[in-house]
């Protein structure tokens, strides 16, 4: 059994999966609750509950099943220090009492091979099928805008990244400025699918133009600071320093527009690697991959263009512990020994290309 630990961020999670990458426990805290108030994840106070949080979490894991660990995992990179701290510290003393090997674990190349767990609908009837190499890998947080060329489970480059905010930044700061709070995301899509003007495949002709950032750069890399923007002068009515903002009834609208910019962006980087590289497997991970605007769209044109292209469950987007469990057992298979490590706040799995 592999047993991971997730503390990076603002989830504190810890789970369990068997040799075929089956789910056997799963635990979540989110604190999304606590930081609200602040419109936004305060370091200190997240790192505070992993550490009161961890220890409860673990003593609800049967004996039994704890028993059968072989192998321990833990986030070690990138994420709030405060916060890794907290998971490596805890998961370096379990190791220890419990006698197993204990990996540090990227939080990235969580996400990345999040795409390939067993589908938890599928409730482990097939067995999930050896990850393909070489794949893309879009990779879409709220901290995270990434393309990655993989090549291995440990040989993942870094063929572009966003110069400013990631998406879900961007869709979290908008989500503030027009009070729908902390995190935005999920408040935004939902508003957006009322707009009339938003097409099955995430298209928008509606009355609200966006500029698609980067559209000629002639790189694989993102910026979403100027439509960040961009979106805010029409919020603000033209005028920055307003305080007055665009009437309710046309958020649905300007939103649909956001999100099909958004999406026109990250397609237009992901087809260009796609050519350029001559690789047909993409994946989108991260919590912005629930978003359904990206899935219609990028499966409309994966479709279109004979591709293939992989998401994780929903459920698996958002951070947890599952995907690290799942990425621990990656590593075991594929021969990898755990190493000596601490906490890396700034660890970034790809090498540069
Ligand atoms: O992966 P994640 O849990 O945290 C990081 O590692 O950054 O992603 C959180 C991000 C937030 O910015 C949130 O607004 C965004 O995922 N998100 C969404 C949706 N649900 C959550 N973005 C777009 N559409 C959604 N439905
Ligand atoms: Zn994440």
């Amino acid at each position: 059994m592999f047993a991971a630990i997730e503390t990076s961020f603002d989830e504190t999670g810890i789970s369990i999966c068997d040799g075929d990458g089956q789910l056997a426990a799963s635990l979540l805290a989110s604190q999304v609750e606590r930081h609200k108030p602040y419109g936004g994840c305060v370091p200190e106070l997240a790192a505070r509950t992993h550490l009161s949080d961890l220890p409860q979490m673990w003593k609800k894991l049967h004996p039994d099943l704890v028993s059968q660990v072989t192998h321990l995992g833990v986030t070690s990179g990138p994420g709030l220090p405060g916060c890794l701290l907290a998971g490596v510290n805890f998961a370096k003393g379990v190791a220890r009492a419990l006698r197993v090997p204990v990996y540090g674990l990227n939080h990235l190349t969580g996400h990345v091979m999040s795409p390939f767990m067993p589908d938890p609908a599928d409730r482990g009837v097939t067995t999930p099928p050896e990850v393909p190499y070489p794949h893309l890998a879009l990779l879409v947080s709220g901290g995270h805008t990434e393309l990655f060329k993989v090549d291995a489970l440990d040989r993942l480059t870094l063929l572009g990244q966003t110069h400013d905010d990631a998406v879900g930044e961007l869709l979290d700061k908008i989500s503030a400025l027009l009070g729908y709070g902390y995190p935005g995301g999920a408040v935004l899509e939902k508003l957006a699918r009322t707009c009339p003007q938003m097409t099955a495949d995430a298209r928008y002709d509606g009355e609200f133009k966006l500029p698609v950032p980067m559209r000629g750069s002639g790189d694989l890399n993102f910026s979403y600071s100027g439509l960040k923007t961009a979106v805010i002068r029409v919020a603000r009515m033209g005028d920055m320093t307003s305080e007055e903002l665009l009437p309710a009834e046309k958020h649905p609208s300007l939103l649909a527009a956001l999100f099909a910019t958004v999406v026109e962006s990250l397609w237009i980087k992901v087809n260009r690697a796609v050519e350029e590289h001559n690789i047909d497997l993409v994946t989108v991970s991260g919590g912005v991959a629930i978003n359904g605007f990206i899935r219609e769209r990028f499966t409309a044109e994966a479709n279109r263009k004979g591709n293939a292209v992989r998401f994780p469950a929903p459920v698996h987007c958002l951070d947890n512990a599952d995907m690290m469990a799942w990425l621990l057992r990656l590593n075991v298979e594929a021969g990898i020994d755990p190493a000596p490590f601490d906490a890396d706040s700034n660890w970034n799995p790809g090498l540069p290309v």
